[in-house]
């Protein structure tokens, strides 16, 4: 941990609740890893108060904030400035200070990005399943559009969100890349060696017992499957994938990268691998993961 001084810097997590968020962690280890005179706290706010909160941060010098459910959509009008990618998807989770305001970026997606790009998964060209239809589905289908995934499908119980988030994708990345059907359509998928991402609240903790598709022909039919959960650390989805002898990947690589890149955009600054492996470990023991 930092030692405080006249010097600090602060960064934090605007959302409600933020007590149990594993932010702080993150971000005060890589201060400390990295030797960046900087302290992350939280901050409990109400919907009612985000604009202020952030005009409030402003005034008071500080030089980033995070924010997370259920700000993310909030915060989009309070903004000087907003990244092309997290403009298109309506959701910001990073805020950067800038000399007339907030910039809001969506780590969220790149951290994804960057878990993916470790785990050797290549989007572009490759035709892509997204279980559930909720804000973060809707994240992780403008990536895989905006990387040149060849198709994505998008499968969720209600079949309405899904059309939503394909129409709006395809609109504003002038793509017809993105299709949506219900769920218990899967049988119908074309193809196969799909990368499937599992986006659904099914499969958390306590319901662990839970995938959204159990069908084993599916799971063969697929390439690699990413559970954006990470507790469980080993998910019902993932289970069913590595069954079929395919690799899996729990959220937990996609929360660290989050974190990294808020970090760095924050500080200007690339975080070393090895910080970025102590911080993982450190995660780990916090939310008693054992892999
Ligand atoms: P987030 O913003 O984290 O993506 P969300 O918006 O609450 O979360 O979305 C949750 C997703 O899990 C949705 O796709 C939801 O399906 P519906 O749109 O049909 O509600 C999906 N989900 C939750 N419980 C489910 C269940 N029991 N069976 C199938 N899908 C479920």
């Amino acid at each position: 941990m930092t030692e405080i001084k006249g010097t600090t810097s602060v960064c934090g997590l605007i959302g409600n609740p933020v007590a149990h968020s594993i932010s702080p962690l993150i971000h005060n280890s890589l201060a400390a890893f990295c030797d960046v005179d900087l302290a992350y706290v939280t901050f409990q706010v109400q919907q009612e108060a985000v604009a202020d909160a952030i005009q409030g941060a402003y005034a008071l010098d500080i030089k980033g904030l995070n924010v997370t459910v259920p700000h993310k959509q909030a915060v989009l009008g309070k903004l000087s400035d907003i990244d092309p990618l997290a403009k298109a998807i309506g959701a910001v989770n990073t805020l950067v200070r800038t000399g007339n305001g907030y910039k809001g970026y969506n780590t969220d997606i790149t951290g994804l990005a960057r878990q993916l790009e470790e785990a050797g998964i290549a989007l572009a060209g490759q035709e892509v399943i997204i279980l559930g239809a909720g804000g973060a589905a809707r994240a992780i289908a403008f990536l895989c559009a905006s990387e040149g995934a060849k198709s994505v499908y998008l499968l969720n119980r209600t079949v309405e969100k899904a059309q939503q988030i394909a129409q709006d994708v395809n609109q504003n990345l002038q793509t017809d890349t993105v299709g949506a059907m219900p769920v218990s359509d899967y049988v119908n998928l074309p193809g196969r060696d799909y990368i499937v991402l599992q986006t659904t609240s099914v499969g958390l903790a306590p319901n662990q017992d839970a995938a959204v598709i159990e069908n084993a022909d599916f799971y063969r039919r697929a390439a690699v499957g990413v559970d954006i959960i990470y507790n469980p650390a080993e998910t019902r989805f993932m289970k069913l994938m590595k069954a079929q002898g395919k690799p899996a990947y729990n959220g937990l690589k996609m929360l660290l990268y989050q974190g990294v890149a808020a970090f760095e955009l924050w500080n200007q600054l690339k975080v070393p691998q090895e910080a970025v492996n102590e911080v993982y470990k450190r995660m780990k023991k916090e939310l008693g993961i054992v892999e």
